[in-house]
């Protein structure tokens, strides 16, 4: 009913608003006074904790993209290291675990299939598991050795948005906690990331304010066939959530790639007008990452794309080659994904509406994939 959607059209739009609550409450009460972490409602011991030398994620879909970006914090900042897989190719292979690895399983809903059935694998191989989940009591964290909730609240949408969001909040937390509890040499960047985490919200509010045009440029696509995404780092996850948002919503041909990966490939599918969007690392240290990715614009420009550049507010390089501009605010480049998402939702949100398709209930999905 319309008073469900509090006022708003779809679900999806009401909890793409929720997100800054969903930051915000998914931080609540895991900050101490101190400004360290305090995660003991995680039931894994320090001491076991200390032991760990390999952390796992899987996961699907969304979670499966929050998974990709957790690994770069998760190296980071603890020096373990970290691998990413689909749940649903894991036990297939017969994987590398052992009593020293941490699994993590990333599920909004607890209940994926895929994702459980890699969770039961895990376990068998003596490895700890540990859920992030958003739904209290379901079967992933109830099979789980312990779980760190996102507090985003019911996600009714298919489209994961608010999840997605939150999830990356207790990737980090975890990431940071394994740091803190492994006593890394970040020491103080640790300290100064739990403090810009605890700002984030504000920020990704300030997003949500400004998303008018990239509501109005997603109109006009609206009968484009293909729109192509490319980030480098985390933008790189960020790019493959914004083509498997645009598939799901708009059913379009969307594509995410590395941008580093352009001239090895996708570069020859750039044809006259056709809409790229591009994730922008920030420009701040003089990132060789952000110049690289600047000539990357250049060049699928020259090629006569058209290029939709998110970037950072302050970055003047990139404006020469934007067709269209997307300013989100600066963060710590780790945890840029929690502002640089946000309107690729909405684009897929708009582009879906224009297109005249199901919003909340896409073709052919469900959502929770219950069965293998
Ligand atoms: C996200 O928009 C999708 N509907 C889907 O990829 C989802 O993230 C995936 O099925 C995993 O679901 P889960 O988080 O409930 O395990």
């Amino acid at each position: 009913s319309a008073a469900e959607k509090g006022g708003y059209d779809y679900f999806m739009l009401k909890e793409i608003a929720e997100q800054p609550k969903a930051v915000a409450d998914t931080l609540l009460g895991r900050i101490d006074a101190g400004g360290s972490l305090t995660l003991d409602e995680v039931r894994i011991g320090a001491a076991e904790l200390r032991e760990v030398d390999k952390v796992v994620i899987v996961a699907c879909g969304t979670a499966f993209h929050a998974g990709l970006i957790a690994k770069y914090a998760i190296e980071h900042w603890t020096r373990i290291p970290c691998e990413v897989e689909l749940a649903s190719e894991f036990r297939y292979r017969d994987p590398i675990l052992g009593s020293r690895s941490l699994v993590i399983a990333i599920s909004q809903s607890g209940e994926t299939m895929d994702t459980l059935m890699a969770l039961r694998h895990a376990r068998e191989q003596g490895s700890k598991v540990l859920a992030i989940c958003n739904t209290n009591g379901s079967t992933i964290p109830r099979e789980s050795d312990a779980v760190l909730y996102t507090h985003a609240g019911p996600e009714v949408a298919v489209a994961s948005t608010k999840a997605f969001l939150t999830q990356l909040v207790a990737c980090y937390l975890v990431a940071l906690y394994l740091g803190q509890v492994q006593g890394t040499k970040w020491g103080d960047e640790i300290s100064a990331v739990i403090r810009d985490l605890s700002r984030i919200s504000a920020e990704v509010e300030r997003v949500l304010e400004t998303m008018e045009p990239v509501r109005e440029l997603a109109r006009s696509l609206a009968d484009k066939d293909t729109v192509l995404f490319l980030g480098r780092h985390v933008g790189y996850p960020v790019a493959l959530e914004g083509a498997l948002k645009l598939k799901e919503l708009a059913y379009m041909h969307a594509e995410g790639f590395a941008a580093g990966e352009l001239k090895h490939g996708p570069i020859a599918l750039i044809e006259e007008d056709l809409p790229v969007v591009v994730v922008v690392p920030s420009p701040r240290g003089r990132s060789v990452l952000h110049d690289k990715i600047v000539s990357n614009i250049q060049e699928i420009r020259a090629r006569g794309a058209r290029t939709i550049v998110i970037a950072e507010e302050g970055d003047e390089a990139v404006v020469p080659y934007a067709d269209h501009l997307i300013r989100i605010p600066a963060t710590p480049t780790l945890l840029q994904p929690l502002v640089a998402t946000v309107p690729l939702q909405v684009f897929a949100c708009e582009l879906a509406t224009a297109r005249g398709n199901e919003v909340d209930q896409p073709r052919n999905l469900a959502k929770s994939v219950t069965v293998e």
